[in-house]
């Protein structure tokens, strides 16, 4: 039979341990709302009937849209399409001002990474789902969440603070990167990501 000293040792540390497990994630981020709600599904329903090019494509140029502007947004949008309270904000906040939605990207990388749409949706054909998962399906705009140390977004370590378990596209750190360009042979260097 342990002595007390001992019990009171493992119960302590147990109980520390399952604190920094619960806290320390939430404390490390900042939860930051984006500054309007946008439904993927609303707009990529049969009844409104975009799809994902009518507002991401990859020029001939080989340059990526990424997000869409409010010249995308304004040949519906100028007159009302419904009556909820988000739509008629949207309007009259940025539609009727000519303002620009500063979105928050979720997949931002950090400034010192070089990153292009081109080799991947275009060269290599891989879906925009492997690395964004079911955001181009999604009804709500789940808040953004910021390292509050290196100010990274959180997506770019992942939902799980352990990494275990997750799903391929949750996570996009330099070794998610190049684990996919080793499957793939692509030749890489420090100078390939970092210019
Ligand atoms: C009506 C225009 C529109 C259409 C159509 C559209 N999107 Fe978007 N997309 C947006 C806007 C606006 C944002 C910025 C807000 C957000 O994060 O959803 C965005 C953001 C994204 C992001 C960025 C996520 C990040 O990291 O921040 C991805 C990925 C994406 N869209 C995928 C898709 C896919 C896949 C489709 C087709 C199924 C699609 N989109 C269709 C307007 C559109
Ligand atoms: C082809 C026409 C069309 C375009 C282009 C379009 N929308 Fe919409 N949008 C609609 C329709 C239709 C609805 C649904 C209205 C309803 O039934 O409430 C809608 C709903 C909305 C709503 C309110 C519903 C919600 O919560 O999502 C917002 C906000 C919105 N759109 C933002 C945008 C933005 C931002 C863009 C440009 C990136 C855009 N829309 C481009 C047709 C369009
Ligand atoms: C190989 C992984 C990968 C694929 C495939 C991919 N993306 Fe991305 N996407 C990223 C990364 C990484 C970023 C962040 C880039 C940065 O911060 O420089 C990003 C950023 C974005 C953004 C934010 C705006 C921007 O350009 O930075 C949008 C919108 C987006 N992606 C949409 C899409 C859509 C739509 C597809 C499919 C046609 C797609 N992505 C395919 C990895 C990918
Ligand atoms: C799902 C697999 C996958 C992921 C994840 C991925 N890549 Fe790639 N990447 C590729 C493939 C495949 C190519 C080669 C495309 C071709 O040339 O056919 C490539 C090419 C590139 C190139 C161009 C290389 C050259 O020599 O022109 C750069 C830059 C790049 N990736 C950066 C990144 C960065 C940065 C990330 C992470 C943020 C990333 N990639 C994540 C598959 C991936
Ligand atoms: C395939 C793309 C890719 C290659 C190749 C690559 N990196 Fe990175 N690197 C990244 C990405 C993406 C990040 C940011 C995400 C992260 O922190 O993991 C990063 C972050 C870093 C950081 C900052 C670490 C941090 O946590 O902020 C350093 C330092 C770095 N890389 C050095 C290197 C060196 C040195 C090489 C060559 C041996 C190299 N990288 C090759 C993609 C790459």
């Amino acid at each position: 039979m342990p002595n007390r000293g001992w019990m009171t040792f493992v119960v302590g540390l147990g109980s520390a341990l399952a604190l920094g497990w619960v806290a320390f994630p939430r404390l490390q981020y900042r939860t930051i709302e984006q500054p309007l709600q946008f439904s993927h599904k609303v707009h990529t329903s049969e009844a409104v009937g975009m799809t994902c090019e009518d507002c991401h494509s990859l020029g001939d140029d080989g340059r990526f849209t990424g997000l869409p502007s409010m010249a995308t947004c304004e040949p519906c949008h100028t007159e009302p399409q419904g009556q909820t309270a988000e739509e008629k904000r949207f309007v009259d906040e940025y539609v009727a001002k000519g303002r620009e939605i500063e979105w928050l990207v979720y997949a931002r990388q950090p400034e010192n990474v070089y990153f292009s749409h081109a080799p991947h949706v275009g060269l290599a054909g891989i879906a925009c789902a492997r690395c964004h998962g079911p955001h181009g399906g999604t009804d709500r705009l789940r808040p953004y969440q910021e390292n509050r140390l290196s100010s990274y977004s959180r997506d770019i370590w992942g939902p799980s603070p352990t990494r275990l378990r997750r799903a391929e596209w949750q996570g996009m750190k330099m070794t998610d990167c190049s684990s996919c360009h080793d499957a793939h042979g692509v030749r890489q260097s420090c100078l390939t990501c970092h210019k």
